[in-house]
C-alpha cells in the first residue's frame, strides 16, 4: 500500500507520518511548500509521479477565528482544494482519506437535548461558524463525488507535536501560574495518535463514507484543563469563567460531543478521554 499525506507538517500530518514511518510503509509527506493543494496542477503533477493508492489529507484551514473574516481563504482550501485533490483521484483507482469537524453542525443546546449522546455522522448539519461552513463545503464535494473517500469528523484535535489546547494550557499556565478556561462548552478530545490508528482500521476493513472518531466521555474544557495540570502535576490556578465571558470572533459550540455508536459497530473501541490524556502526556515527554 503506498500513501501520500499532504499538510505533513500539521499536528494530525505529523502524526501519520510517524505513524506510517514506524510502519515502514511506503510514504510520500509534503508539507505546504511542496504541495500546495490549491493548485490544482500541482496536485495532479504529484499524485500523477507518486501513484499512492491512498491520499490522507491532512491539508487544511484551521485558523477558525480569522476564516471569519477570510472566508475565501478557509474555501479555497477547505472546499477548493478538496475538489483538486477528488478530481485527482478520480480515475487512478485512489482511495482519498480527509478530515473535517464538529463545528459543521450548530452545537446548541437545544441538540444536546436532541442527541445527548452527541452528533451521529447523519445528523443534519448547520456550520457554527466560517471555519465550519468551509468545512462543510468539502465534505459536499466528497459526497458529490464518484471516488471512494472516507470522512473522518474529529473535536478538540490534540497531539504531542503543534498547537493545541493541552500545550497551551499547560504554557499558559507555566507563564502566569492563573488560566482562565470556559466552563459551559462540552465535548470530547480526539487525540492524533488515536484518529490515526482508529483511520487505519478503518482503511484495513476498506470502509469508506463519514466516521466521527473522539474519545469517549463529556467533559468541560474547564474540567479538561484540570485534568491537564493535575496531570503534568503543574500548579496553576484554574478561574473557570462562562463563554459570555470570553469573547472570540468565531462562534464556538456549547455542546461539541461526537456519537460514535457507528465506529463501534464496525468493532473499534472508544478511548476513554482521560486514559487519552495519559498516553498523550506521556508521548510528550519523550517527543
Ligand atoms: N485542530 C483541531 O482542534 C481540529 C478540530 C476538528 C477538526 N480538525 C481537522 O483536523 C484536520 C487536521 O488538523 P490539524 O490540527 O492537524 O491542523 P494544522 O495543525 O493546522 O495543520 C494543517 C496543515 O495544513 C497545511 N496547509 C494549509 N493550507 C494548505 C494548502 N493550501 N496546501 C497544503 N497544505 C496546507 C498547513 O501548512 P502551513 O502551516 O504551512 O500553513 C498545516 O501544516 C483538519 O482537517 C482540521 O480541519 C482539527
Amino acid at each position: 500500500m503506498k500513501y501520500l499525506i499532504t499538510g505533513a507538517n500539521g499536528q494530525l500530518g505529523r502524526e501519520w507520518v510517524r505513524y506510517l514511518s514506524a510502519k515502514n510503509a511506503d510514504v510520500t509527506a509534503t508539507t505546504s511548500e511542496q504541495l500546495d493543494i490549491t493548485d490544482s496542477d500541482s496536485v495532479t503533477k504529484v499524485i500523477d509521479e507518486v501513484a499512492p493508492d491512498v491520499v490522507i489529507n491532512c491539508a487544511a484551514y484551521t485558523k477558525v477565528d480569522l476564516a471569519e473574516s477570510d472566508f475565501e481563504g478557509a474555501l479555497s482550501v477547505n472546499r477548493d482544494g478538496v475538489k483538486n485533490l477528488i478530481n485527482a483521484c478520480a480515475n487512478r483507482v485512489i482511495k482519498l482519506v480527509h478530515f473535517s469537524t464538529d463545528y459543521v453542525f450548530s452545537g446548541s443546546e437545544e441538540d444536546r437535548d436532541v442527541f445527548p449522546t452527541g452528533y451521529p455522522e447523519d445528523a443534519k448539519t448547520d456550520p457554527i461558524n466560517r471555519y465550519g461552513y468551509s468545512k462543510r463545503a468539502g465534505e459536499i464535494e466528497l459526497e458529490k463525488s464518484d471516488i471512494d473517500w472516507l470522512l473522518i469528523r474529529v473535536s478538540w484535535l490534540c497531539g504531542s507535536q503543534g498547537s493545541n489546547f493541552v500545550n497551551t494550557m499547560l504554557r499558559l499556565g507555566k507563564e502566569h501560574g492563573v488560566v482562565s478556561v470556559v466552563e459551559d462548552q462540552t465535548g470530547s478530545p480526539s487525540y492524533t495518535f488515536d484518529v490515526v490508528e482508529k483511520t487505519d482500521q478503518l482503511l484495513k476493513k476498506d470502509l469508506n463514507g463519514i466516521y466521527h472518531v473522539s474519545s469517549s466521555g463529556e467533559v468541560s474544557w474547564a474540567d479538561f484543563a484540570e485534568a491537564i495540570f493535575l496531570e503534568k502535576g503543574q500548579q496553576t490556578t484554574l478561574n473557570r469563567i462562562t463563554t459570555a465571558q470570553f469573547k472570540t470572533i468565531a462562534k464556538r459550540p456549547s455542546f461539541s460531543l461526537l456519537n460514535k455508536d457507528k465506529m463501534i459497530k464496525k468493532g473499534l473501541k472508544a478511548l476513554d478521554w482521560h486514559e487519552g490524556l495519559k498516553r498523550l502526556m506521556v508521548e510528550m515527554k519523550s517527543s
